[in-house]
């Protein structure tokens, strides 16, 4: 199996992904409304993306103006080298289509040129095009598997990639 090739197609013209580096409170509205359309319950509250914003990183993917992605960054405390992707999402409408693989790919060489060493994650146990997305394309490895994580009944597998 091949890991971690170069993405198959060029991503849409106007994709870009940026590293948010200034707090920017005007991205909190943006982020909360991703975060409503894609779980079914939410993931952050505008206090949570605030801090994510100001101590965490933030990748935000674009097409020209249009906000379609973002990815949720923090450094392992007890691991300075290691960086836990919390949350990585698109806008419905632009899933499925190679931008996740695009997304991916850039945020990675950014935390590869802070001298990240390695990345974990975690991922339901029946979100397959993320498993599918981290596992195939990208070379995760799977390390363990947490039963009833967040007490929701759902069990999440533990990933790493040593970058
Ligand atoms: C996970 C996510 C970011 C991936 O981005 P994406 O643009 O949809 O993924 P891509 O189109 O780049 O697909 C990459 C691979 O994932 C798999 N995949 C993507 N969509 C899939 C689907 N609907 N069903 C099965 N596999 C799928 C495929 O293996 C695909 O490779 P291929 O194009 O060679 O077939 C996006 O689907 C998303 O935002 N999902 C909702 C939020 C989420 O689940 N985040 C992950 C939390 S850990």
């Amino acid at each position: 199996m091949e890991l971690h090739p170069p993405p198959s197609a060029t991503p849409p013209p106007g994709f870009s992904v940026r590293e948010v580096v200034d707090y920017d409170p005007g991205l909190i509205p943006f982020l909360n409304e991703l975060d409503l359309l894609t779980y079914a319950e939410p993931t952050f509250s505008r206090f949570s993306l605030g801090a994510f914003l100001r101590h965490g990183r933030v990748y935000i993917a674009r097409v020209d103006d249009v906000l379609v992605g973002s990815c949720h960054c923090l450094r392992d405390f007890s691991q300075p080298d290691e960086v836990v992707i919390f949350n990585m999402a698109l806008r419905p409408g632009w899933r499925g289509n190679g931008m996740g693989r695009h997304f991916l790919e850039r945020v990675l060489d950014m935390l590869r040129a802070h001298g990240v060493r390695a990345v974990s994650l975690q991922v339901a146990e029946n979100n397959m095009p993320a498993q599918r997305l981290y596992k195939d394309k990208f070379g995760f490895q799977e390390v363990e598997v947490h039963c009833d994580e967040y007490c929701n009944g759902q069990d999440y597998r533990q990933m790493t990639l040593i970058l």
